[in-house]
Formats: C-alpha cells, structure tokens, sequence
C-alpha cells in the first residue's frame, strides 16, 4: 500500500499533533471503515478507547486475545463491557496443538523457566492468535502509552508496524496515567476490578502480581525480567 509509506506516517503524526484522541478515531474509523480494528485487553486504556470507538461508530471490530491464562476479573469485565455497550468482541483463542506441544514439552508454567520459554508462550498464546486476528485488516488501534515503559518511549499515535504491514494507531500515546483515569470516572466507563487492589497493568495471570508503593507501573508484569525484556512481542518496534 503506496500510502502507508514514511512521509504519509508523518504527516499525520503532524496533522493530529495537537488532537484529541476522538478526533484521531474519528478520521480513522471513517477512512478505514471495515479494514480497522481496536485491540483489547480490557486494560483502562482500551476500556478508554471502546468507549470513544462506541460513542463514534459501535460497529467497529474490537477483538481480544484470549491466552487461556487470563485472570477471572478480566473475563467479568469483558462480559461486562459487552453488556453495557451492546456490542460484540470478537475472542481469539491459541491454536490447542501448538499449546498442547508446548505445555508437554517444557511445562505448564514454563514461562519461569527462562526468558525464552516465556517468549515461547508468549508467541503460542499471543501472536499468533494475533496473526489471525490481523486477516482483512490495513488498521489496528491499541492502548500503548509513551509513560507505560522504557520500551514505549518515543511512541507515535500513528506508526507503521513492519512486523505486520499495518498502520498502528495509538490514541492515547501521549495520555498520562491519571488523563486515563480521569476520562473513565468522568465517563463512568467499566474496569477491571484488580485496579483496586494494586493492580495498574494487568496481563495474563501466571505472568502479573500487584505492585507496591513506589514501584514501577510495569513491575508488576514478567516481574522476575528485567524491564529491557518485558514485551511480549505483540509491540515490537523497528
Ligand atoms: S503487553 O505487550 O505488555 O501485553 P499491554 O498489556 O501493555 O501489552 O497492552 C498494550 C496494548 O496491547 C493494549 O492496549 C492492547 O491494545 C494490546 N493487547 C495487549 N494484550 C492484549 C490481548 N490479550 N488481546 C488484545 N490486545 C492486547
Ligand atoms: Fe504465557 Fe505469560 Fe505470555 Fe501469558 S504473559 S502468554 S502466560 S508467558
């Protein structure tokens, strides 16, 4: 696609500079309409972004990934979330014989057992149900922040994603923790209960723990890493 090139990236990181993150979905809902979609996790930012999406066009695909290994609380909320905006959320599940290899193999908790296992798992569970996920698609639309992460700054709200031959959208790329928050109490917008009581990123179960004052937002993911390796790939930048 000629216009997914550089300079295209660049003008609209300008033109939407100093946007508000509706005006950006507003554009790209309309421009890519039946070639876009959000990717959820239900973290506070696609909770954000779902209501925005909703509010605009609740026709647009909103899909999640779901690696088997996700804490209870997120699967309330997805229900939830359903319920409240009457949409659907498309669920994608890792392909059981890859799973069913790879549990046999190195274990059930094999994410433990070494930055590559936990990669492995990662990529069973997660990419390539993204994969999948990406067929028909020119746009997806996460959740990144530039303040979630030494491996996020620098973070464009439109990037190109080479791994995936897309045009990545972050809206809130710019957003602080607390513009998240505001937006969800101002719009009375559901979220994952484990906020409450810790938790500020939340991921798969085996690989999350609540944080301690004073720690990193992050800390709490792939905890026994070193924050240099905690991306599962699904963002990978180049
Ligand atoms: S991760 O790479 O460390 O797991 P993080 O939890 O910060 O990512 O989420 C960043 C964005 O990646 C989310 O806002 C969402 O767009 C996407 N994402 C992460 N996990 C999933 C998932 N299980 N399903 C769908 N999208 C996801
Ligand atoms: Fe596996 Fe943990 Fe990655 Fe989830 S976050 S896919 S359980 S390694």
């Amino acid at each position: 696609m000629e216009q997914t090139n550089k300079a295209f990236i660049d003008e609209l990181n300008v033109r939407f500079k100093n946007a508000a993150p509706q005006e950006l979905l507003s554009w790209v809902l309309t421009e890519y309409k039946g070639e876009i979609a959000l990717s959820s996790s239900f973290s506070i930012e696609d909770q954000v972004l779902t209501d925005m999406i909703c509010k605009i066009d609740p026709s647009t695909r909103i899909f999640t990934l779901d690696t088997g290994r996700l804490f209870p609380e997120t699967y309330t909320l997805i229900e939830k979330t359903k319920q409240k905006y009457n949409i659907d959320i498309e669920i994608f599940f890792p392909n059981y014989t890859d799973v069913e290899n790879m549990v046999n193999r190195h274990g059930i908790n094999l994410f433990y057992k070494s930055v590559e296992c936990r990669k492995l798992c990662c990529n069973v569970r997660k990419i390539e149900p993204l994969k999948r996920a990406f067929t028909g698609l020119k746009v997806w639309i996460c959740g990144l922040r530039q303040e979630q992460s030494i491996t996020r700054y620098g973070l464009k709200p439109i990037e190109w994603d080479g791994n995936n031959n897309l045009i990545k959208i972050s809206p809130l790329a710019i957003w602080t923790e607390q513009d998240v928050w505001e937006y969800i109490r101002q719009n009375n917008v559901p979220y994952n209960e484990l906020h409450d009581h810790g938790f500020p990123s939340i991921g798969c179960q085996p690989c999350t723990r609540a944080i301690k004052a004073g720690e990193d937002i992050r800390a709490g993911r792939w905890w026994w890493e070193t924050p240099e390796n905690k991306e599962c790939g699904l963002h990978k930048r180049k």
